[in-house]
């Protein structure tokens, strides 16, 4: 019996062939068949004894996955610029690079921040319903009127590369743009993109329209919060196009239900999937799509060929070309 010299590989979903086919020609892969991710139990027996994971926003890693994949294991590449799943401090302390796929989802992913927000501010689902239900009777001078888009203020929350694609976007529409980070853009930055820098209360306070592009960590975990959205305006709208958990969901709920604000349009959702008796789908003021920020077919292809690339250069035991933590050498 013939051993396959190639490195092994676990995939924990199919991804498209544009990194598809380089990995399981490259490595000897186990790419898992299902639509839904692996059970635990299921994605700990795929990983046990591979040199490399391709693992995906739903799959959790940590020390327990790390433990069960053992010490071969040299790369977790993870299909997302996200990496909130992964524990990378763990990573790291075992040697095993961690990467990601940055870049190439911004300019698709603040496509869909701006659908969202011209959706929820021109009550674009509630009108389609209405013609589909066959309520459309007349032109009429008071029906389904919304809120302008151009002229008013946005708030971004996290001027990173995403919250800079809508900043542009925005300029576009003749909106006021307001900032708020960690670190505050240079002034080459703030003027290319006509935004302005402001204190996080004081943002909420301002914008008609305030888009959250924060990554997940412990600073960021429930940022939007009832203080937060009490400080907003009761006519603005919430987008989120970042992950679930950066906003407190009960108080989401609690704030348009109230009327605290005017409505909320969201691709990411704590918990996710929502399930669908959720409160937040019983609001009509809540405007909800299932994580399609970088649901485009080119971008998909560009997230798997820079993911393959991080696996292979990974179970070679090369750099990544985007390693997370560049300290594992
Ligand atoms: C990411 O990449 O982090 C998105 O949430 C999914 O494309």
């Amino acid at each position: 019996m013939t051993t396959d010299p190639r490195p092994r590989v676990f995939v924990a979903r199919r991804i498209p062939a544009a990194g598809l086919a380089r990995i399981t020609e490259a490595c000897d892969a186990t790419v898992w068949p299902g639509e839904l991710p692996p059970a635990r139990d299921e994605l700990l027996a795929g990983v046990t004894g591979c040199d490399g994971i391709l693992t995906l926003l739903t799959d959790r890693v940590d020390d327990e996955l790390l433990d069960a994949a053992g010490l071969r294991l040299r790369v977790v590449s993870n299909f997302a610029v996200g990496f909130d799943n992964v524990d990378v401090a763990a990573c790291t302390r075992r040697g095993v690079r961690v990467g990601n796929t940055p870049g190439v989802l911004t300019e698709a992913t603040a496509d869909v921040t701006f659908a969202l927000l011209l959706a929820a501010a021109r009550r674009l689902p509630e009108a389609a319903d209405h013609v589909r239900d066959g309520a459309w009777r007349t032109w009429d001078p008071l029906g389904l009127l919304g809120v302008d888009v151009h002229g008013a203020t946005l708030g971004i929350v996290g001027l990173g590369r995403i919250g800079q694609a809508v900043a542009r976007r925005a300029t576009g529409f003749g909106m006021r743009v307001l900032y708020h980070g960690r670190t505050r853009a240079s002034a080459a930055v703030e003027t290319a993109l006509g935004a302005t820098f402001a204190p996080l209360p004081e943002l909420l306070e301002a914008s008609d329209f305030v888009s959250l592009h924060v990554s997940l960590d412990d600073r960021t975990r429930g940022l939007v919060d009832a203080a937060a959205l009490a400080r907003m305006k009761p006519t603005a709208i919430l987008v989120n196009t970042s992950r679930g958990p950066v906003v407190d969901t009960d108080a989401l709920v609690t704030a348009l239900r109230d009327g605290m604000i005017a409505g909320a349009a969201l691709d990411v959702t704590d918990p996710e999937p929502l399930p669908a008796d959720h409160r937040l789908l019983g609001l009509p003021n809540c405007l909800v799509v299932p994580h399609i920020g970088s649901a485009t077919r080119a971008t998909r292809d560009r997230m798997a060929a820079m993911a393959a690339d991080n696996l292979l250069a990974g179970v070679e035991g090369r750099p990544l070309p985007t390693q997370v933590n560049p300290e594992v050498r």
